[in-house]
């Protein structure tokens, strides 16, 4: 029996992952071969849908090997029986870390300052060189508080902010623990000096943050996103930067990967990074054993660890 895992993890797990099972390495760029794999373990730049499922007629299971699954088509999952998994958890505290990493450089404009020196243009001290966000009595806005987002909350109480959520449902315990208070995504917008993006893409999200939420955000505000790229109308965004509407974006993520809109990235107002968000050697490894565990459990007639909703 034959299962296909995508080569990129190969470093990350023990070389025979699936103890009685053939293991096939499979490269993301190259496409999903057809034939009689009982598992595969994608990374989330392979799109699965009705034309791959088609392919794989003795497919048991689909264990992600990421927290988003916006690749894959869950419908079309659901429809053949096939259960989904995902990491979740293993990557929330490095992700969260990330953000941070883009909140602190976007508010203290590293990027720009780097750039003083790179261009051998710095003539000394001065008082109001390169002024940021003071950060500590300013306000967070997390869109999303799921794990993920709270992990970023809790950060910063540390950093003496004020945290804001917006969510489809109440969070009690992170209101009680960071003191965070829960609002309308255009109220938070509003009240918010960081807005750091955390829902998942879906219908209902893609798209979410265009030219009118932009503009709905305090003047000088900065965007974080560590999510999805296609949450955000990539044009919209540059232009709020580029009119100073905005005060900065921290971007680890982008609409069409590994494509990135140059203006976006080269932007002096933008720190760009590519998808790094749980890149820690703890994590992806983290991450692989327990795609791997999902597979093996459906494979040996167990429920998964973690289970995707179909
Ligand atoms: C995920 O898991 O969905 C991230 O984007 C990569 O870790």
């Amino acid at each position: 029996m034959r299962v296909l895992i995508a080569a990129e993890l190969q470093p990350l797990l023990p070389s025979d992952p699936l103890p009685g099972y053939g293991v096939e390495w499979i490269p993301s760029q190259e496409p999903t071969p057809r034939g009689d794999y009982v598992a595969i373990i994608p990374l989330l730049s392979r799109p699965i849908g009705e034309g791959e499922l088609d392919g794989l007629p003795n497919l048991r299971v689909l264990a992600q090997c990421a927290v988003g699954y916006d690749n894959i088509d869950l419908a079309a999952a659901a429809r053949r029986g096939i259960p989904v998994t995902n990491t979740p958890d293993v990557l929330t505290e490095s992700t969260a870390d990330l953000a941070w990493t883009l909140i602190l450089s976007v508010a203290r404009r590293t990027k720009e300052a780097q750039e003083v020196l790179y261009q051998d243009s710095w003539t000394g001290w001065s008082p109001t060189q390169l002024l940021g966000l003071e950060l500590n009595g300013s306000t967070l806005g997390i869109v999303g508080a799921g794990r993920i987002g709270q992990a970023v909350g809790r950060r910063a109480v540390g950093f003496g902010m004020a945290v804001l959520y917006s969510d489809s449902e109440g969070r009690p315990e992170f209101e009680e623990g960071v003191g965070a208070s829960r609002r309308d995504l255009f109220a938070l917008l509003a009240e918010s000096d960081v807005v750091s993006v955390h829902v998942p893409s879906t219908n209902e999200t893609r798209g979410l943050f265009d030219a009118v939420r932009f503009s709905s955000m305090k003047p000088g505000a900065l965007f974080i996103n560590t999510a999805r790229g296609d949450l955000v109308d990539e044009e919209a965004l540059r232009e709020a930067l580029d009119l100073g509407r905005l005060g900065g974006a921290g971007l680890d993520v982008f609409s069409r990967e590994p494509d990135v809109p140059r203006g976006l990235v080269q932007h002096p107002k933008v720190v760009a990074l590519p998808h790094i968000g749980s890149a820690t050697t703890v994590t992806r490894r983290a991450m692989a054993e327990l795609a791997v565990e999902n597979a093996a459990a459906v494979l040996d007639g167990r429920p998964p660890v973690t289970p995707v909703e179909l």
